[in-house]
């Protein structure tokens, strides 16, 4: 039987062509295509601006930087990947979290705090589920800037806008096992604000405002043309992708609707169209399921074993323990990532099903 993967990226000979295409063609750096995927992705998510860079967590701390948070506090969640809270740390600011809510496992409206030197939120639409972004408006107010981090979540729909249109800035990955990748390290930030549109395209490119002058002090942080070219094909591809995502999605929760053991993750609403990044499942025994799985040559993966407070970097800088924050640590131990991709077939979601049914003793 064949190895099912948690992930794949998909990759074609016309992503390569356009790859090699640019590289032979184009500047290498902040190339003609460059310039085309960012007007692509703007128009894609709704917003006036989108400046590409070198990897979702630059998007970040540029962002941040940009916004000006030094010596302020960044809400954000605790479930994330480490990048989101080390995004804050580099932009001079302290991290501060939310606890998660086990409804959507984002960060529960209700659980945030905001105080005098709050500067900004940074939500995670987490596994490409949308955060309740009106309820956090709501929670801090209008002078705290809110910043997507919506690396996971390219393409997910809250109330009619896409993730990254939402709050005031929109931050993107596109590392290869993201919902669409550029070939490699980049990212993207998605913004209506011209003058942070302006200052992160310095902010990127050396501080620059022309050729040899410089008037902040800036990064390279540039995403290399050969990735925008591949990038313009993977984007035109997004919405099917997605889709499929989708109906593996529906076929997972048909199929292990009647285990009870298994809590299923959200499907999506009126309101809310995820995308699946990945599809999260909760188990008391999400070891041996993971294990059991395993034995069958079904891959999974968990997102995220240890929750950022938890690490040990952010333990011995800002004191954190086990308790911290309890809805996090609970999820950090039940969550299952189980294998979601454009090119996964029907049967492979049937016998990962059937797998996570017989480790239960379930009828197939
Ligand atoms: C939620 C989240 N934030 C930030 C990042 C950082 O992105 P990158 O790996 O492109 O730096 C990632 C992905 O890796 C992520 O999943």
């Amino acid at each position: 039987m064949n190895k099912i993967p948690v992930s794949r990226p998909t990759v074609t000979d016309e992503m390569v062509e356009a790859m090699a295409d640019a590289v032979r063609n184009e500047r290498m750096v902040l190339g003609e295509s460059v310039f085309k995927f960012e007007e692509e992705f703007a128009r894609y998510t709704g917003t006036k601006h989108a400046i590409s860079v070198s990897s979702g967590t630059d998007a970040l701390v540029l962002t941040l930087i940009a916004l000006n948070v030094r010596g302020k506090e960044v809400i954000t969640s605790p479930l994330s990947f480490i990048a989101t809270a080390n995004s804050i740390v580099h932009a001079g600011a302290t991290p501060v979290f939310a606890d998660s809510s086990p409804k959507d496992l984002n960060i529960d409206p209700a659980e945030v705090r905001t105080m005098s030197g709050t500067a900004a939120i940074m939500p995670v639409h987490l596994f490409g589920q949308p955060a309740r972004m009106d309820e956090l408006r709501e929670a801090v107010g209008e002078k705290v800037k809110i910043i997507e981090d919506a690396c996971q979540a390219h393409g997910a729909v809250y109330k009619g806008k896409k993730a990254g249109s939402i709050g005031d800035a929109g931050c993107f990955s596109f590392y290869a096992t993201k919902n669409m990748t550029v070939g490699g390290d980049g990212g993207m930030i998605t913004t209506n604000d011209e003058r942070l549109a302006a200052d992160l395209r310095k902010l990127r490119d050396c501080g620059r405002t022309s050729r040899y002058v410089h008037d902040i002090f800036g990064f390279t942080a540039r995403l290399n043309t050969a990735n925008a070219a591949f990038g313009r094909v993977q984007l035109r591809n997004l919405d099917g992708w997605n889709e499929r995502r989708r109906a593996i999605a529906r076929r997972y929760a048909e199929k292990l609707r009647d285990v009870p053991e298994v809590i299923l993750p959200p499907m999506g609403n009126r309101d809310i169209t995820p995308v699946f990044h990945l599809f999260v499942v909760r188990a008391e025994d999400r070891d041996a399921l993971a294990r059991s799985l395993q034995s069958r040559d079904i891959e999974t993966a968990v997102h995220y074993p240890v929750p950022i407070h938890l690490q040990p970097v952010y333990r011995d800088a800002f004191g954190y323990s086990p308790g911290s924050y309890p809805e996090s640590e609970r999820l950090a131990d039940r969550v299952l990532s189980l294998p979601v991709f454009p090119t996964l077939a029907d049967e492979d979601v049937d016998r990962v099903c059937e797998a996570i049914i017989d480790h239960y003793g379930g009828k197939i």
